[in-house]
């Protein structure tokens, strides 16, 4: 299986700062087969991205609604980003999930709307701290895999999965680091959970403060299929520095 390398750019670049670091990957991306990068630019920038790297990486939407179109005031939907070049999508990341109040069920319509549309959906999912606290990590995972797939249609599209527990994200979590073994012993679990709604082989991502220093450290790990990667991701040189150390792996 090849690695996957996400890189979302959240809100932290505007659009002219998304373009020159689009430009720096432009000029220095070394192309492997057994790597896929994944830019998810903002929605304003997103054009102007795929303009300059063209079919040099993939792309994918940070959050979509699930109507394809209509009267949805400030709603970007599964559909427009698929026209406009997206082949991935992330759905149920926790900044979606606990600072815009999103739930499951919010989170399985737009399952279905990326399915429906022919968009790969990156399904989030992770405990919170509280979670963890509370040894409630594997009933986080396995109760929000369950709402998004139990008796979803695929319609042959194989999902990826984010496994990134929310305490390891940076500037939103608790800034903690999570320890590489941990993140394979959850990729595991949730891979196991997987063969109930699939026989699909799932890629598994991890995704929490992922940086160039220590993505080797996770990708080397055999149930981890690549990351999701925030911050670090932004700047050009970090995340070609990210892609040769995890296409070294
Ligand atoms: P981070 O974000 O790499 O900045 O921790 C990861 C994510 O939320 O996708």
């Amino acid at each position: 299986m090849k690695t996957y390398i996400v890189a979302n750019w959240k809100m932290y670049l505007n659009a002219e700062e998304s373009f020159k670091t689009a430009e720096h990957i432009k000029a220095n991306l070394t192309k492997r087969d057994n790597l896929e990068l994944i830019v998810c630019p903002n929605a304003l920038a997103f054009n102007g991205v795929r303009d300059i790297l063209k079919d040099t990486v993939s792309y994918g939407a940070q959050n979509v609604a699930w109507t394809p179109l209509g009267a949805y005031t400030g709603a970007i939907s599964a559909l427009l980003f698929y026209q406009d070049g997206a082949r991935y999508a992330l759905v149920g990341h926790s900044e979606r999930r606990y600072i815009f109040g999103e739930d499951n069920e919010a989170v399985r319509k737009k399952m279905n709307a990326c399915i429906d549309t022919g968009l790969i959906p990156i399904l989030c999912i992770g405990e919170t701290h509280d979670d963890k606290e509370e040894e409630k990590q594997e009933y986080r995972i396995k109760k929000q895999l369950m709402k998004a797939l139990e008796g979803l249609d695929l319609q042959g599209i194989v999902p990826l999965v984010a496994y990134e527990p929310v305490w390891a994200i940076s500037n939103f979590g608790i800034g903690q680091p999570c320890d590489p073994e941990y993140a394979n012993q959850m990729h595991a679990i949730i891979k196991k959970e997987l063969t109930q709604y699939t026989d699909a082989a799932i890629p598994v991502l991890y995704g929490g403060s992922v940086d160039n220093n220590n993505i080797a450290s996770y990708v080397a790990r055999e149930n981890i299929n690549g990351v999701l990667v925030g911050s670090a991701s932004t700047n050009g040189h970090v995340l070609l520095d990210l892609l040769d150390k995890g296409a070294q792996c």
